[in-house]
């Protein structure tokens, strides 16, 4: 298992910015800017606690390019807990995730 937990102030930030802070290597090509969908996440649980989709997210889920369940971290920001786990075509080649195979 390969878990990270953060630990987040408010929604005063982006969950991307909130990663980085904690030192987590979080795939993000566009640099946040909600342009490529690389930072996605698969949220399983607290979805409440997220905002609502933002007009990137929006198009991009219209445009198939995210599940339901998934979220952008550079556009979306938490009022609770989340438990998220990275989708494998965001994954970084160099890193082990805790859905891995052992
Ligand atoms: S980093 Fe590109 S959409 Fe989030």
């Amino acid at each position: 298992m390969n878990q990270k937990e953060i630990m987040f102030a408010g929604p005063d930030k982006t969950l991307l910015r909130y990663i980085q802070e904690a030192g987590i290597d979080w795939m993000h090509a566009c640099g946040g800017k909600g342009r490529c969908t690389t930072c996605k996440m698969r949220v399983l649980e607290g979805a409440g606690h997220l905002g609502p989709r933002s007009a990137a997210e929006v198009k991009y889920f219209a445009a198939g390019k995210l599940r339901k369940d998934e979220r952008l971290a550079c556009q979306c920001r938490a009022v609770g807990d989340v438990v998220a786990e990275v989708p494998l075509d965001s994954q970084l080649p160099h890193l082990k995730y805790s859905q891995d195979k052992e």
